[in-house]
């Protein structure tokens, strides 16, 4: 039944979904790959379908009418919004968690309960829908602490405050100025974590469970971690940090606990289930559940993921993840996202990118936010390129990543200059 070609759809059109399709389109299980909506890096290997990226019911009737086998989430709104309990009601595939499972994500009070009732280490939390309340709170505990919208907020709603000044503005940010919209009028404010992050990726259909290699992402704007959080400045893997023990540790006392504790509350997880994590002194600890592959994580660990990845994401969705064996590269790859100036806060488009049509021996540039305007690469969004680099270890991995960057520009064009000097203890 596998090894039939099939037609896939790929839904999303950012570097993570640049970098699925360049993994999808390797599979020898692939008849046609098609994208809604698709990118212009996306379309050098899939076929664009002019149907809006939120748009459930647009996404059914192509795949109905064109013969489907697969379709691959790529963001979490769909995901969230019930994308794959539509295409299952129809008797399609979907890659991908149920709109209840996808609360993982979606809410954040939610996911912090589930842990909290399932004694899965994470920070403690108090959640407000009130901002008079929110404010006595934190007057009453103290920074640092950590606020954080209850909705999706394109991964810039997680502030963490190293004093009372900055939780004050958080709150009012979030609760009063709307910024991340409805999405925080509900807050969580946890305790702060020292350590630092890994994020750890695992496939699961439900009751079987497969780690993927792990990753370090920067979600900070500037270099050693400062600045407001952005989607993410660029990644890493393997993280040296995620030992094998830790890694143990990890799957035994949070992810495995995690897949059981949504089996119990009626809410099955398949798909990618992403793990945000914190080394403390006391242990890994649950940053944040994700429903979906990290951006920009998931381009180097695709970069150095060997196997066909099509029979493993069709493994999660027809319940025998537990028949695949994946295999790694041994090389590190490293991600430089190069983000517009401004990100992320406000910033202009429509900049022309130079040196996007030259292939490059020692990596792949993903595209995060381009459009084409004839045969012109412009700017689209707040990061704009994904520049991935492989090598024989982490430092040459830096190097020649760095050598791709140095050969890219647009006006404005800004990115860290430190991605992965962790891995490398510095
Ligand atoms: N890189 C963080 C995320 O994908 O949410």
């Amino acid at each position: 039944m596998e090894d039939k070609k099939i037609n896939i759809l790929l839904i999303g059109n950012g570097g993570r979904e640049h970098a699925l399709a360049w993994k999808i389109h390797q599979s020898p299980l692939l008849n046609k790959l098609y994208c809604i909506p698709g990118s212009p890096g996306i379309e050098e290997f899939a076929e664009s379908v002019n149907v809006d990226g939120d748009d459930l019911k647009g996404m059914l009737d192509f795949a109905l009418k064109n013969d489907i086998g697969l379709t691959v989430i790529g963001p979490e709104i769909p995901l969230v919004n019930g994308v794959v309990d539509l295409f299952e009601q129809n008797g399609l595939k979907a890659f991908g968690p149920s709109q209840r499972a996808a609360r993982i994500e979606g809410s954040k009070i939610y996911m912090k309960k589930l842990l909290r009732k399932h004694n899965i280490p994470t920070a403690e939390f108090v959640a407000f829908n009130d901002y008079k309340a929110a404010l006595l709170h934190i007057e009453s505990v103290g920074a640092p602490l950590v606020i954080k919208t209850d909705g999706l907020a394109a991964g810039k709603g997680a502030y963490v405050c190293k004093t009372l000044e900055e939780a004050e503005k958080a709150i009012q940010e979030t609760m009063i100025d709307k910024v991340h919209g409805e999405s925080g009028s509900n807050i969580i404010i946890e305790d702060f974590m020292p350590g630092e992050e890994a994020s750890l990726f695992v496939f699961t259909d439900g009751h079987n469970i497969y780690p993927l290699e792990s990753a370090q992402d920067h979600k900070p704007i500037f270099d050693d971690d400062k600045g407001p959080n952005t989607g993410g400045m660029g990644a890493y893997s393997p993280a040296p940090i995620l030992t094998e023990n830790l890694l143990n540790d990890v799957l035994e006392r949070i992810i495995v606990p995690t897949v059981h504790a949504m089996n119990s509350d009626d809410s099955t997880y398949k798909g990618l289930l992403y793990a945000g994590l914190m080394m403390t002194p006391k242990g890994p600890k649950v940053v944040e559940f994700n429903c979906r592959f990290g951006d920009p994580e998931a381009q180097p660990v695709l970069m150095r993921m060997k196997t066909d990845i099509v029979p493993v994401l069709l493994s999660c969705c027809n319940n025998n993840l537990h028949r695949q064996m994946i295999e790694w590269h041994p090389e590190s790859a490293v991600c430089v996202v190069m983000s517009s100036e401004g990100y992320p806060g406000s910033y202009s488009k429509n900049k022309t990118i130079t040196g996007l049509d030259k292939n490059y021996e020692k990596g792949v540039v993903f595209h995060s936010g381009i459009r084409k305007s004839g045969e012109q690469y412009l700017t689209n969004g707040g990061r704009v390129l994904g520049v991935t680099g492989m090598g024989a270890n982490l430092e040459e991995a830096i190097s020649n990543t760095y050598d791709i960057v140095d050969h890219l520009s647009f006006d404005g064009a800004y990115y860290r200059k430190d991605i992965g000097s962790k891995g490398l203890g510095k």
